[in-house]
């Protein structure tokens, strides 16, 4: 099966508050979208006869993308994203559309991510390689977790963290199976906030890789100088 990378980009980064979407601000003299695709570059190395090309997926009007490194880049291409981040994959998916067959594999990666460390996503690559349906990237969730009724602030329990993980990206599942439970999902009116999600309510059972838990999205602009730490360890 062939590789095809997906990245949403179509955001409008409400949280974090700055003047242009948070994947065109400038980290370590790149911008964090060309950071979050280049993390991929695995994938783009010249050797890799699998990958087959990568779609970014953006905003309509978007004025920043044609300075971005990845746009010069003959293996990208970009389509018009949409409301909703699943909303944005489902572009993607359907500008594959008697390009990608049933089984190729399709790896999504969230523009906000620019710290996935190699070893991560080929840890990925490697554990799914022979998997008939995918999963991802996810962290053990840390911190001791207390449940309250919407809104409250009693706190009604303590919620065992033995099984619980933090979804990250990148997350790879098969392409005919992520399409169909994307579709369905949305048509559904159902919740998706990643692939995951929508591949679970297919009735399929991702498989969870643990990746590192630096893998930050960034999200509100504290995340920024987060980030720049853990790049500067790598
Ligand atoms: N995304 C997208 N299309 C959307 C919404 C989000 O492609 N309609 C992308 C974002 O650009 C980002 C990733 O999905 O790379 C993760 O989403 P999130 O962190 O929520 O980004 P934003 O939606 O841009 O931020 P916010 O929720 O704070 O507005
Ligand atoms: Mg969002």
């Amino acid at each position: 099966p062939r590789l095809w990378l997906i990245i949403p980009a179509a955001g409008a980064g409400k949280r974090m508050n700055s003047a242009r979407p948070k994947q065109y601000l400038s980290l370590r003299g790149s911008l964090i979208l060309d950071l979050a695709i280049e993390s991929m570059s695995d994938c783009f190395a010249s050797d890799n006869t699998a990958l087959a090309g990568c779609i970014v997926a953006i905003s309509v009007d978007d004025p920043w993308w044609c300075d971005t490194r990845a746009s010069q880049n003959d293996r990208v291409t970009s389509v018009t994203g949409g409301q909703e981040r699943a909303d944005s994959v489902l572009a993607a998916l359907d500008a594959l559309d008697g390009q990608a067959g049933p089984d190729d594999w399709v790896l999504v990666h969230d523009a906000a991510r620019p710290c996935l460390h190699p070893d991560d996503l080929n840890r990925l690559l490697t554990e799914l390689k022979d998997h008939q349906v995918g999963g991802l990237l996810a962290a053990p969730v840390t911190d001791t977790l207390k449940k309250t009724a919407a809104g409250g602030q009693d706190v009604l329990e303590t919620v065992d963290r033995s099984q619980l993980w933090r979804a990250l990206t990148p997350q790879m599942f098969r392409f005919g199976i992520l399409r169909c439970a994307l579709k369905s999902a949305l048509a559904a009116g159902l919740p998706v906030t990643d692939e995951a999600s929508a591949v679970e309510q297919a009735g399929y059972f991702p498989c969870i890789v643990e990746g590192r838990p630096d893998n930050i999205k960034i999200t509100v602009p504290a995340d920024l100088a987060l980030a720049d730490f853990v790049l500067s360890r790598f």
